[in-house]
């Protein structure tokens, strides 16, 4: 309402001041300094046509526009509704995407390289900070995640779990128990399973007593305690004698953090194939 009679008056004055009555024909016009006078004239005629083609523009605008109460124009636009159907444009085009990859099995999956490429952007954005750019590991303490050795089990349904519910490794410190003399014996124990070193009977004893129940009696690990294997010579922590010592005496307690929260259900398979491809 406010719209459509301000519109009005200023309609009404602008042809008022141009073709009013006697606007012209003040006869006294008072004269100021000697030669300024005050006169009427009235504005120069081209004012007038651009406040008439401005008006008149107003009025073709609020016709198609929503601009007057709750008239939603003869266009029906409104940013709400832009911005609804580019939504749905997105959706529709990404929807088909989504459940494609979520449907899609891993070897599809692999042989898809746009969805390979989706998988590293993923990987770089919130793995890599830890686990390398490439996944190749870093500083003993991020674990090499391509070199097809898995602490806790390498079927897609084991990683898969390490990367939506995060892993805490329990791998308790032995010195307390064995002595100093026992860690030394066990460390040599452990270096022979992985071929470095020579055997050591008491470190093999003390091996079955206190280790076998997580590494299994031969050492080969446990995927289910994430009690790595420690005969296939790739190290988490280091294979020297003062890296195995701490890790036997005073052990070690890795940390995948859980992305449940952080990362989509397409997100996290498509990190599962990628992880998973034949050459990472
Ligand atoms: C309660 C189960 C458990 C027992 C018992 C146990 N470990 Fe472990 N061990 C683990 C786990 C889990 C890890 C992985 C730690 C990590 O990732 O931070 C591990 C890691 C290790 C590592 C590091 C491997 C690497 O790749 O760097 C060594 C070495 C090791 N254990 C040796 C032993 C020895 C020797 C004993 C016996 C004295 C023993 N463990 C007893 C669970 C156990
Ligand atoms: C804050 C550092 C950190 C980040 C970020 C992180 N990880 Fe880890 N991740 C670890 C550590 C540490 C371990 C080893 C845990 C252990 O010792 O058992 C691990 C272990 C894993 C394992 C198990 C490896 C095995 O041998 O079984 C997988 C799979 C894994 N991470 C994948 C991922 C993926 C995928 C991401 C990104 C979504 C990610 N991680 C982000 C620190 C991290």
């Amino acid at each position: 309402m406010l719209t459509v009679s301000s519109l009005g008056g200023l309609a009404w004055f602008v042809l008022s001041l141009y073709f009013g009555k006697g606007a012209s024909d003040h006869e006294e016009s008072p004269v100021w300094d000697e030669t300024l006078t005050e006169g009427e004239h009235p504005a120069p005629m081209w004012w007038f046509w651009t406040i008439l083609a401005a008006l008149v523009f107003s009025v073709i605008y609020l016709m198609l526009y929503p601009g007057l109460g709750s008239s939603a124009g003869l266009l029906e636009w409104s940013q709400g509704h832009d911005i609804e159907r580019s939504q749905a444009r997105y959706e529709e085009h990404f929807a088909g995407r989504r459940s494609a990859v979520l449907d899609a099995s891993f070897p599809a999956l692999h042989a898809d390289e746009q969805a390979m490429a989706s998988a590293r952007r993923v990987f770089r954005e919130h793995c890599a900070a830890c686990h390398g750019r490439d996944a190749e590991g870093q500083a003993s303490v991020f674990p090499n995640l391509t070199d097809a050795i898995w602490q806790w089990g390498g079927e897609t349904a084991q990683i898969e779990q390490s990367i939506v519910a995060g892993r805490v490794a329990v791998m308790p410190g032995w010195a307390d128990a064995v002595g100093d003399t026992g860690v030394d014996q066990i460390t040599a124990h452990v270096q022979s399973m992985a071929g470095i070193g020579a055997a050591n009977a008491q470190g093999a004893e003390l091996f079955l007593m206190y280790c076998a129940a997580c590494h299994g009696p031969e050492g080969k690990g446990n995927a289910l305690l994430g009690a790595p294997d420690l005969t296939d010579r790739v190290w988490h922590y280091g294979s020297g004698s003062a890296e195995l010592r701490h890790s036997i005496g005073v052990g070690r307690q890795g940390e995948m953090p859980a992305f449940g929260e952080r990362l989509d259900a397409v997100q996290v398979r498509l990190l599962v194939a990628w992880l998973t491809r034949a050459n990472p």
